[in-house]
């Protein structure tokens, strides 16, 4: 595996082996790997001839608020773990690199981002688009890979792809999740050890909810509040939101029917944690009613 600091050196790298026709998969995170960010390589590695994996915390995307000094980094373990997944490149440029000077174009992203993570997050998105437009253009990859765990993320990038005419294939990757249920996450180390055997009620939740669609309920409000509930009695954790919408165009939903997103944000005392289930609900979904 090639560590790779510079924009410069990772187009070369690609410009060549594009010549030679090879298929690339990208893989951007924000590093500090774990199980999840590895489910994406896997899915690349089988995929492609050659693997790109980024790791870059871009300050653009985190609010003055949020956690962008206390997001973990361990760049030692991350090297580690991409060799074993059989990654070609470590893309790692600081951010001196990525942003030498205030920007003078960046990307806004104007749909999807007034529910969930777009509407506590101000900016984020737009942080986001930014970095994966600057990403898009060094490594040029031929397929990129995101969880489905980032779902609204999802929905803005296949925007931007489509939008911004990128030849790039995108790969939407299965929530992977903890024995306890809990999604993994970078930011479940930050997690006090109380907070951390509570925070599997998020997911425990989310399962309840699904059954009662199942069952044949598809008041969104009543679904809401189940979840709700739970979270508030069996966690100290401060809901951010609860939410259900069309999927990927994140509307309003009177009553859940087609693909639909239950999504939830909760605060602990220093992590927010999302997750969500994504339903198909058709007239036979459940069958009891
Ligand atoms: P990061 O949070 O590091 O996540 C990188 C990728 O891993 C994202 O596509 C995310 O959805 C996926 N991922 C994280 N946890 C997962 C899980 N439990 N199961 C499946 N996939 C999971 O998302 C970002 O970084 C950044 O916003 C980025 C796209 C790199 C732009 O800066």
């Amino acid at each position: 595996m090639k560590v790779i600091n510079t924009i410069q050196e990772m187009q070369t790298e690609i410009i060549k082996l594009k010549s030679h026709s090879k298929s690339i998969g990208f893989v951007p995170t924000m590093g500090y790997l774990h199980e999840g960010h590895l489910t994406l390589l896997k899915r690349a590695r089988v995929e492609n001839d050659i693997v790109v994996l980024s790791i870059f915390v871009n300050p653009l995307q985190f609010g003055p608020t949020e956690d962008f000094s206390s997001y973990p980094r361990d760049l030692a373990r991350d090297q580690t773990l991409a060799e074993c997944e059989g990654v070609d490149f470590l893309f790692y440029p600081s951010v001196e690199e990525m942003y030498p000077h205030s920007l003078s174009v960046r990307v806004v992203v104007e749909e999807r981002t007034d529910v969930l993570c777009g509407k506590s997050r101000p900016g984020h998105f737009d942080g986001v688009a930014t970095v994966l437009t600057k990403l898009f253009n060094i490594v040029m990859p031929t397929r990129a890979y995101f969880g489905k765990k980032d779902a609204q993320q999802v929905a803005v990038v296949e925007g931007l792809v489509t939008d911004f005419n990128y030849p790039i294939e995108l790969i939407p990757v299965d929530i992977v999740r903890e024995d306890d249920g809990l999604a993994k996450s970078s930011r479940n180390v930050n997690l006090l050890p109380d907070e951390r055997r509570q925070a599997s009620v998020l997911y425990k939740s989310l399962a309840v909810a699904k059954l009662a669609v199942e069952g044949g309920e598809r008041n969104p409000h009543v679904i809401k509040n189940l979840i709700s509930n739970m979270i508030q009695s069996e966690t100290s954790g401060l809901i951010d939101y609860v939410e259900i919408y069309s999927y990927p165009q994140l509307k309003q939903v009177d009553n859940l029917d087609g693909t639909c997103i239950i999504a939830l944000a909760v605060k602990f005392s220093k992590v927010r944690l999302i997750d969500n289930v994504i339903l198909e609900v058709g007239q036979e979904f459940g069958g009891g009613k």
